[in-house]
């Protein structure tokens, strides 16, 4: 489905995992492909959509005259790439596996197999959502993702709530085929208003259309477009 609703908007996305390094060669992160993302992205260009994807280390790639994507390694690269753009957006799309902790500090040199054991102090890492949730517009539409293994729900709506997302795409841990690595996805939207809404098993562009069509019923509902003369503007 075509939204015109999205055409010329602002959207940023982040995407991937994040790394933290723990000296000159090493780093912790995460199982994240970006698959999804980079599949939201896709989607929001289609529907005519201006995209800055603010990337962490990935394999997949897009390009389009309207997308910009900013590479990224540390989650405080990936705030402060996505700082630049808050003011000027209509909608935000945290689909990153930020590190919740980074090692407190990074060794200069490599470090040396010479202890039996050692250990790593971590320290809090921004959270990115959280902070763009505190000086969101009313405008302005926020979206965030949640993998869980237990207690779905009621993580997704906590996290709706403390991030001041409008909206979160849930993710079960349990659900086979779905999550970090497939080609597919299994996802429910639950919104600001507590609806929850199951999809079934789909192909992750599928997914990103069922996402970006949430996303652009929200975006009209929130700023009271006129979807006719929209679509006669377009
Ligand atoms: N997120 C973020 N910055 C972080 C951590 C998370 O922007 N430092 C975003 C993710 O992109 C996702 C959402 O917040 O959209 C939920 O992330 P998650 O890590 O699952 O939630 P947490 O609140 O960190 O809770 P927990 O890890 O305890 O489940």
């Amino acid at each position: 489905m075509m939204n015109n609703i999205l055409k010329n908007k602002k959207v940023l996305i982040t995407a991937g995992p994040t790394r933290e390094a723990i000296d000159p060669v090493r780093y912790i992160s995460n199982h994240s492909t970006g698959k999804m993302g980079y599949a939201i992205a896709e989607q929001f260009l289609e529907q005519g959509a201006e995209v800055v994807l603010v990337s962490g280390p990935v394999s997949v790639q897009l390009s389009h005259p309207k997308l910009k994507i900013i590479h990224v390694n540390s989650a405080s690269e990936m705030d402060l790439a996505c700082c630049l753009f808050y003011e000027q957006l209509d909608i935000v799309v945290f689909s990153a596996a930020v590190a919740d902790y980074r090692p407190e500090s990074i060794a200069d040199q490599k470090i040396k197999k010479d202890e039996s054991s050692f250990t790593i102090k971590m320290v809090k890492n921004v959270d990115i959502a959280y902070e763009f949730g505190k000086v969101k517009s009313v405008n302005q539409v926020s979206v965030g993702f949640a993998l869980e293994t237990n207690d779905e729900l009621k993580h997704a709506v906590g996290k709706l709530n403390k991030k001041n997302f409008d909206m979160v795409v849930l993710n079960s841990m349990n659900d086979a085929n779905a999550g970090f690595g497939f080609d597919t996805n299994k996802i429910s939207i639950i919104k600001a208003d507590l609806t929850k809404t199951d999809y079934p098993l789909k192909n992750k562009s599928a997914v990103a259309e069922d996402i970006v069509n949430e996303v652009a019923g929200l975006l009209l509902l929130k700023n009271n477009f006129n979807p006719v003369s929209v679509a006669m503007t377009a």
